[in-house]
């Protein structure tokens, strides 16, 4: 098996003021190609800084990324920006759709970014994808008129629309009730089933956790690999 992604003495603070606080002390991981992880804690652990020093969002204090073998050099912000579109995918617990657009067009929007001049192509795969996710009758819906559930999987498919290596998600159902939170953790193991993308969630949600091949936790800035 590949390493997807690896992380190695991260290290990771907050300077206030008067304090600092140090979030992430010498973590190291190690993901596969294909794995799909969650990754729980308590409340203030420092999971969302994890997963945001994963997605290249935030900055470390020392320590090392490599995706796919390559190590993230942090001064090349082009390269940066190149590894956030199109190896990465995001998805927060808050949606984060832009409200004047339809569910489509936010789907087609990470992929136009890169070109411009494919727009027809872009359509028919956002379709595709959006069909996938279960949203066949919804292309022309805007955000407000969408369920949680529908405007979560809208967000997927959008975080899908570039084929990222890895798709990151902070607690993707945090905000759904049970039913549709089942729903959501059942999309996310067919994509990873089908399309072999790998895929880290935080979560609260046992029943999240314990459909993921592997569970991590946050305790005392390091990460333990939970049985
Ligand atoms: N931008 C920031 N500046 C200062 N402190 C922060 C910042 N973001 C998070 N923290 C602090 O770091 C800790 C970990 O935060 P976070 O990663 O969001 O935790 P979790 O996602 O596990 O709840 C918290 O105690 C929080 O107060
Ligand atoms: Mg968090």
């Amino acid at each position: 098996m590949s390493k997807i992604l690896e992380l190695k003495n991260i290290n990771k603070t907050y300077k206030g003021t008067s304090e600092t606080l140090h979030i992430l002390k010498d973590l190291d991981l190690v993901i596969n190609e294909g794995e799909f992880v969650s990754i729980i804690g308590k409340s203030g652990s420092g999971k969302s800084t994890l997963l945001n020093v994963i997605g290249l969002l935030d900055s470390i204090d020392d320590g090392e990324i490599y995706i796919h073998g390559e190590k993230v050099d942090r001064t090349n912000h082009q390269k940066i920006d190149l590894l956030k579109n199109r190896d990465i995918g995001f998805v927060f617990q808050f949606h984060y759709l832009l409200p004047e657009f339809t569910a489509l067009e936010n789907v087609m929007l990470p992929a136009l970014l890169n070109n411009f001049n494919d727009k027809k192509n872009i359509e028919e795969k956002a379709k595709k994808i959006l069909d996938s996710v279960g949203l066949k009758e919804r292309y022309s819906h805007k955000p407000n008129q969408l369920s949680g559930g529908e405007k979560q999987r809208v967000a997927i498919a959008r975080a899908l629309i570039n084929d990222p290596k890895i798709i990151l998600a902070d607690e993707p159902t945090g905000n759904l009730d049970e039913e549709t939170s089942n729903e959501i953790h059942n999309l996310f193991r067919k994509i990873n089933r089908e399309n072999n993308q790998t895929i880290i969630v935080v979560t609260h949600s046992r029943e999240l956790a314990n459909i993921t091949d592997k569970r991590y936790s946050v305790k005392n800035g390091k990460l333990f690999l939970e049985n």
